[in-house]
């Protein structure tokens, strides 16, 4: 990038400048294609999270289109889990896109300072991811890229909600771009933890991929790690698609073997036999977690062609208790 623009990537160069109206304070964070800034807007006086494209990447007219798309996306969807976004543009050959700060941490440093968490806080988090995703699903959007990254824990109300969870990145399908999250310009553009087989194999996706995505998250939360875990990205693509996902319960042997039965469900290697969506697959988690049994009509996932044959286990019995309903 030439002297005249504004950023040339090292992030203390920002710091205090004024870009579009924003005085940038400090940075929070930097991901596959993008820094994010605490930044003051100065019309309204008000804090904002201020992504800004990387610059070798703002000249990509692929990275270009999809950082619009982003910010377009996530503003159409008014949601009190999804982020909202206040202003997207492009200053000085800089795209920028300006949205709620949201003060606290990311699922990915939290899990990262507190290990595994207690199923009920898993339980609560995902709940409100899975409730911003069943909405954007009803938008037709498909998120494409859930991980604890993109999950940000505020703090909540009182004591009855003591997180309050917001989903950023809304439509920003980096990994489409390519298999295997290469882009174009050679960059590695993300984690291939909680990819969806279908999305591996280049086959339509619909919400079930998040259904899927948002599954893995749950384990990691759960486990500690993610279900899969390779030494590289070919093995673990390999493992999305074809081998049998972890026993959850093994690895957190003090949770309900039905809680382990939904994660299995939520993982299949096929959408057809996931939960319909991510609502769906959250109140099982929630019965499971606090009953020990399955909902009513829970039917395990077919094996997938490599995967070993689990020993037969009885049916339990069907529970008719509430339904779990949408908040
Ligand atoms: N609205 C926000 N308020 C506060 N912090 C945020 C906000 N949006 C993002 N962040 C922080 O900035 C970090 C970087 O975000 P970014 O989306 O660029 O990277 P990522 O999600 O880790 O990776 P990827 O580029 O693959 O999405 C996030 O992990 C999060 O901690
Ligand atoms: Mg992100």
């Amino acid at each position: 990038m030439g002297e005249t623009q504004p950023y040339s990537g090292r992030p203390s160069e920002l710091v205090g400048r004024q870009i579009a109206g924003y005085r940038i304070e400090r940075e929070i964070g930097r991901g596959g294609m993008a820094v994010v800034y605490q930044a003051k807007d100065l019309r309204l006086e008000r804090t904002v999270a201020l992504k800004l494209l990387a610059p070798e990447l703002a000249r990509n007219d692929t990275f270009r289109r999809r950082f619009t798309h982003e910010s377009r996306v996530a503003a159409a969807i008014d949601h009190p889990h999804i982020v909202p976004v206040f202003e997207a543009g492009e200053t000085d050959g800089v795209l920028y896109i300006a949205m709620r700060y949201v003060a606290g941490s990311d699922l990915r440093h939290l899990l990262d300072r507190e290990g595994p968490l207690s199923l009920a806080v898993a339980t609560r988090i995902a709940v409100q991811v899975a409730s911003a995703l069943d909405a954007a699903h009803d938008h037709g959007l498909v998120h494409r890229d859930v991980k604890p990254g993109n999950i940000l824990v505020a703090q909540g109300t009182d004591s009855d909600h003591p997180e309050h969870v917001y989903l950023t990145d809304f439509g920003l399908t980096k990994k489409s771009l390519s298999l295997t999250g290469f882009t174009s310009v050679g960059q590695f553009v993300g984690t291939l933890d909680y990819v969806a087989p279908e999305q591996i194999s280049g086959k339509p996706v619909d919400g079930r991929c998040d259904v899927y995505s948002l599954a893995c998250v749950v384990h990691e939360t759960l486990a500690g790690r993610p279900p899969f875990q390779r030494d590289d990205d070919m093995a673990l693509l390999w493992a999305h698609q074809y081998d049998q996902p972890p026993s959850l319960t093994e690895r957190r042997p003090d949770l309900p073997a039905a809680v382990g039965e939904v994660l299995s469900k939520a993982l299949a290697k096929t959408p057809d036999d996931r939960y319909d969506s991510c609502l769906d697959f959250v109140g099982a988690l929630r019965i499971a977690g606090t009953t020990g049994t399955l909902a009513a009509g829970h039917v395990r996932p077919r094996p997938s062609p490599s995967a070993s044959t689990s020993p037969d286990v009885p049916e339990p019995p069907d529970w008719a208790g509430p339904v779990f309903t949408r908040p």
